[in-house]
């Protein structure tokens, strides 16, 4: 397994539409897309710049994982995603390497794709997701 390209920065944020106008107003970029992932506790908004993006992630409540990573750190990054062919492979290449994952199964998130997490603890203190792209 190898991963493809970087997909996305995910960076956890209060105000999404404050965020939003940030961006806009500093960098010159603008969401193509914005949904919520009830699943995940977010509304997410993602920003092209190249061929990543900028996902940016409010929490929908105080008690779902990025409301309590916002209150205990603040706002700031929270994850890099990266894109593979194919997940399942990917999973299961790192179970055989001991790596330690949150999601031992793909899941659902925005735009539909199929991701999975892996601990920070795992590598370089660093919450790592797996994207999967059509090829
Ligand atoms: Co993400």
């Amino acid at each position: 397994m190898k991963l493809l390209n970087l997909d996305h920065v995910g960076i956890a944020v209060r105000d999404l539409d404050e965020a939003i106008a940030g961006y806009a107003d500093r960098y010159g970029v603008e969401p193509m897309h914005r949904e919520v992932v009830d699943p995940q506790g977010v509304e997410e908004a993602m920003i092209p710049v190249g061929g990543s993006f900028i996902q940016l992630l409010q929490p929908l409540g105080p008690d779902t994982p990025v409301g309590r990573f916002v209150a205990s750190r603040g706002e700031g990054l929270h994850h890099v995603a990266y894109a593979v062919t194919d997940i399942v492979t990917a999973l299961s290449h790192l179970e055989e390497q001991g790596a330690e994952l949150i999601d031992r199964e793909p899941r659902i998130g925005g735009r539909g794709a199929r991701i999975a997490f892996v601990h920070p603890k795992d590598l370089a203190g660093t919450l790592t997701e797996l994207v999967e792209v059509a090829d």
